[in-house]
């Protein structure tokens, strides 16, 4: 026995991370299910580093030192119970079985649970960056016993993307913390894109400038607060052009966003936790309505009543469109930071923010500039109960906040759709109100289903009798 670490599965994701290990001068062992995709490997990539390519999962196991550390890379669900079902007689205890896909973190509990009861460690890790950062160094979540990252953190952080010389990589918190984390990490991703997506409609439809002409647009403030991953590649699409038509290659694709389902576990989880992941929320439906296509028929000809939007002023118009993405940015990470905030209290994580924020400074797809701030933000109050009410980003949103009205009001005057600025703004608004109807809500529930209610000036919860004479009781 002499890998250090192992990897079964070497489909694109596995296979890119079997070689990030090899080259990191890792012994690695490999295993797929067809021997074929593992001999492929080690023929076109074997000089990169020592693999030790195995055609049984038993020899594989054999292969690995002791504590085992195998990372098992195929599809969730179904293919991922059945190799952990096939691992486990094989391992002994103490062994550490890795799940490196995209988990619900639900599973994840289950699993650890079951594999905790035969002695062995298991790692649902969240992992970003797609086929390149597997490959390059990737965002790593790992969740699981602090005793499993001791021996398996160190191989993790060096395989990881590193900023500052800072590794990528951190023990989440127990069971399901990684895949959560990583969860979340998706969602924030999905109200990211769809800001950014936002942003370039309305310097399409308000603006008027071409595709190309709003990629420069991206490009420049891909230099200043909003510099990220996602907006640096929002500036290559919207400058590319289709080869077969000569358009933008922006308007030969078909406006129907698909997801494969993290964004809406994120939104399922907020709805349980009780968290307004507004920004994620709005997201995740805008790429539900654009799939909505008989919907979208039937609506096709309806009014919209619109009013034009006269932009008098071009660069005053395009940094408005840059301060609302900012400042609604800032809320969806708020957000989604909140979220963590309350799972880990639910599900007993003691993950810490800024821990999180720091290892997505590189390597995942939200990567980005800005979350500095956040890790700053967290170091300044642990618990911080608002992202937003940081003094730093208090600060950033309040400077653009007339900027966002005005590009929120123009977008409503003029039909142009922007649930995920609006929805923000609007949230903003609500979290910092210091009343809201929500009484009256309240007074509602009370009338027709003597639901009760809480009063603003003495203690206790009271009924009034709505279809008597009107008198209060304490309930
Ligand atoms: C990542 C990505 C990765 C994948 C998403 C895409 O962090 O590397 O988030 O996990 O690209 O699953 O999600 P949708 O297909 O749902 O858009």
């Amino acid at each position: 026995a002499r890998a250090q670490i192992g990897v079964t599965g070497l489909a694109v994701m596995g296979r890119n991370l079997a070689r990030n290990f090899a080259r990191n001068g890792f012994t690695v062992a490999v295993h797929n299910r067809s021997y074929a995709r593992t001999e492929s490997l080690v023929a076109e990539h074997g000089d990169e580093g020592d693999f030790v390519p195995s055609e049984s999962l038993e020899d594989f196991v054999a292969s690995l030192e002791r504590p085992r550390k195998v990372v098992v890379m195929v599809k969730a669900g179904a293919p991922t119970d059945a190799v952990i079902d096939e691992l486990v007689p094989l391992l002994e205890e103490g062994d550490i079985v890795v799940d490196a896909g995209n988990a619900h973190f639900p599973d994840t509990i289950r699993r650890e649970k079951a594999l905790a009861a035969h002695g062995l460690h298991f790692v649902g890790t969240g992992v970003s960056g797609g086929e390149e950062g597997a490959l390059n160094g990737p965002s790593i979540m790992p969740g699981g016993t602090a005793e499993s990252y001791e021996s398996l953190g160190p191989i993790l952080e060096k395989i990881s993307a590193h900023v500052d010389g800072v590794p990528c990589c951190t023990h989440v918190g127990p069971d399901g913390a990684g895949h959560f984390v990583k969860m979340v990490h998706n969602g924030i991703e999905y109200a990211d894109m769809q800001l950014i997506a936002e942003a370039y409609d309305l310097l399409r439809q308000g603006l008027g400038a071409s595709a190309a002409e709003i990629g420069d647009i991206f490009a420049e403030w891909n230099r200043g607060d909003l510099a990220s991953f996602l907006v640096e590649i929002t500036a290559e699409v919207l400058r590319h052009q289709d080869a077969a038509t000569g358009q933008a290659f922006v308007d030969v694709v078909l406006d129907q966003a698909e997801q494969k389902g993290t964004g809406r576990w994120t939104v399922q989880n907020g709805l349980d936790l009780g968290v307004p992941i507004t920004g994620i929320a709005e997201a995740t439906f805008a790429r539900s309505l654009s799939g909505s296509v008989p919907q979208r028929e039937a609506a096709a000809n309806l009014p919209g009543h619109t009013a034009g939007w006269e932009v008098k002023d071009r660069d005053a118009f395009v940094e408005d469109v840059r301060q609302a993405l900012y400042a609604s940015k800032v809320v969806a990470y708020s957000q989604g930071f909140d979220q963590i905030a309350a799972a880990s209290a639910e599900y007993g994580w003691n993950i810490d923010r800024g821990a999180m924020a720091r290892i997505w400074r590189g390597g995942c797809i939200i990567r980005a500039g800005f979350l500095n701030r956040i890790t700053e933000a967290y170091e300044r109050a642990e618990d911080l109960p608002l992202l937003i009410a940081d003094e730093y980003f208090a600060d950033a949103v309040s400077a653009g906040l007339a900027s966002w009205r005005r590009v929120v009001a123009g977008a409503a005057q003029a039909g142009i759709p922007t649930p995920a600025f609006s929805s923000s703004l609007a949230y903003y608004d609500a979290v910092r109100a210091p009343r809201l109807p929500a009484a009256l809500v309240q007074a509602q529930r009370d009338f027709f289903g003597a639901h009760t209610y809480r009063r603003t000036d003495r203690d206790g919860t009271f009924h009034t009798d709505w279809s008597g004479d009107r008198t209060e009781a304490e309930a």
